[in-house]
């Protein structure tokens, strides 16, 4: 095997090497003969333009990068002076260089494939416009209203499956994760860029190349919609994780302890097959199930000690505080029956309401496992951790009067399946911090800076 070769991850070979193989041809097949009639200027000016767009990709949650490079490749395609198919490929191919490329930032076999996406998707809509070329050559509105969409429709969807599908084998994610938290979101935002570009086209054959420019505009507000989703996005799971990181700091036995039932949570209901949004709240509720322990006293939530009947009936109030302290905040409200109700049992003997069965939300069915087995399988201050078969033979013996039979076998299958692994995938960032217990106990043992006067 070849070394070069042997650099390319073996997960993305079956895709990565025909995607670039199957662009190669189509550069070759659109530049043999070379068009006798090319206006070089133009092509340099598209090429440009493309250029200048490519410089200002957004880093979307999924991985995948949004860009405003469609609308400039667009118009190339559209613009009936440029020797199309020639054209529009190479425009796709050298414009869409983002400077991410020159730092090396995906490997080379990353930055060619994304070539070969635009030079493919270029080309795909351009033999739309060779085949419905008849269909419009009377020059009707709507006629070339669908013929326009068409292509358009077409270039966005061959570019963003296959982006997709290499994120997707990238991380080893699944494609509907990657598509709901990137693509999905700035769907509209792509859609209008294909209008944009045939307008761009228009433009610079009717008034002149120079008022493309003014397009820059509506460009730019897109990017400016796609990174504030981004930033949105961003700035929420900023806010639950720090809100979930004070309750693990709180509860000084279990740091990173909702970070990991989150984790194991969301791999579950991505497992029961559930929809990615809803995933999503699964792992929020995951990261915040035990919130309303701020509400609890310290010397409840502290003692080292077996809790006594009376403070055992305090500490069961915390599903309750904690879906009081989600209900004002919109964006929580979703989670609020998840957290009410995650230490319910299947059998109706839990708390807070003595739900059962699937009167329990299915979120909370699957939280209440995700918290037993992460209970299980990590080290607390008074016990040890007891290792994967055992927790699962524990829940297994417990399923049906404690937990859901179905979340429980959809664990097990995907342990089996993916090992521990399966709980890895997520875009939730890794935890590092001091607990409030730990931070205590070093305050306490490192010397305070005394002021100089003080003696
Ligand atoms: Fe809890």
């Amino acid at each position: 095997m070849l070394p070069w070769f042997a650099k390319v991850p073996a997960s993305l070979r079956p895709l990565i090497f025909p995607v670039i193989a199957a662009a190669a041809l189509i550069l070759v097949r659109v530049s043999v003969p070379f068009p006798p009639d090319i206006d070089l200027i133009r092509l340099g000016f598209w090429t440009a333009i493309t250029l200048v767009a490519a410089a200002l990709p957004v880093r979307m949650p999924g991985g995948v990068h949004a860009t405003i490079t469609t609308a400039p490749v667009l118009a190339a395609l559209f613009d009936t002076g440029l020797a199309n198919p020639f054209g529009v490929c190479w425009v796709a191919f050298i414009g869409t260089f983002e400077p991410r490329d020159l730092r090396g930032e995906p490997k080379w076999y990353g930055t060619l494939f994304n070539r070969a996406d635009w030079v493919i998707s270029s080309y795909a809509a351009w033999l739309v416009l060779l085949v419905t070329r008849s269909a419009v050559s009377g020059g009707e509105a709507p006629a070339m209203v669908l013929q326009i969409v068409a292509a358009g429709g077409v270039f966005a969807i061959v570019n963003n499956t296959l982006g997709l599908l290499a994120n997707s084998l990238k991380n080893q994610t699944p494609i509907s994760r990657v598509w709901a938290l990137s693509v999905s979101n700035i769907v509209i935002g792509i859609i209008s860029q294909v209008p944009l570009g045939w307008l761009m086209a228009e433009i610079a054959t009717r008034v002149g190349p120079w008022a493309v420019i003014l397009f820059m505009v509506p460009l730019l507000l897109a990017r400016f919609s796609f990174s504030k989703y981004t930033e949105t996005r961003q700035l929420f799971f900023g806010s639950v994780s720090a809100l979930s990181q004070a309750i693990d700091a709180k509860d000084g036995f279990t740091r990173g302890h909702a970070d990991r039932v989150s984790r194991i949570a969301g791999a579950i209901a991505r497992e029961m097959g559930l929809a990615e949004k809803e995933v999503e709240l699964v792992e929020l509720a995951g990261l915040l199930h035990d919130i309303g322990k701020i509400g609890v006293e310290d010397r409840i939530l502290m003692k080292p000690a077996r809790l006594d009947d009376a403070e055992t009936e305090l500490m069961r109030r915390h599903p309750i505080y904690g879906a009081s302290i989600l209900k004002p905040a919109e964006a929580l409200r979703p989670l609020v029956p998840l957290v009410m109700h995650h230490h319910e049992n299947y059998d109706g003997s839990g708390y807070p309401e003595g739900l059962s069965g699937e009167s329990i939300p299915l979120g909370s069915r699957i939280i209440i496992v995700a918290d037993a087995y992460e209970a299980m399988t990590s080290d607390r201050v008074y016990r040890k951790a007891i290792g994967h078969e055992r927790a699962m033979d524990q829940l297994n013996r417990y399923k049906s009067r404690q937990f859901d039979p179905k979340v429980v076998r959809a664990l097990d299958s995907l342990l089996t399946s993916r090992g521990v692994a399966a709980f890895e995938a997520s875009d939730l960032p890794q935890i590092e911090y001091e607990t409030l217990a730990e931070l205590r106990r070093r305050l306490a043992q490192e010397p305070l800076i005394r002021d100089a006067h003080a003696g």
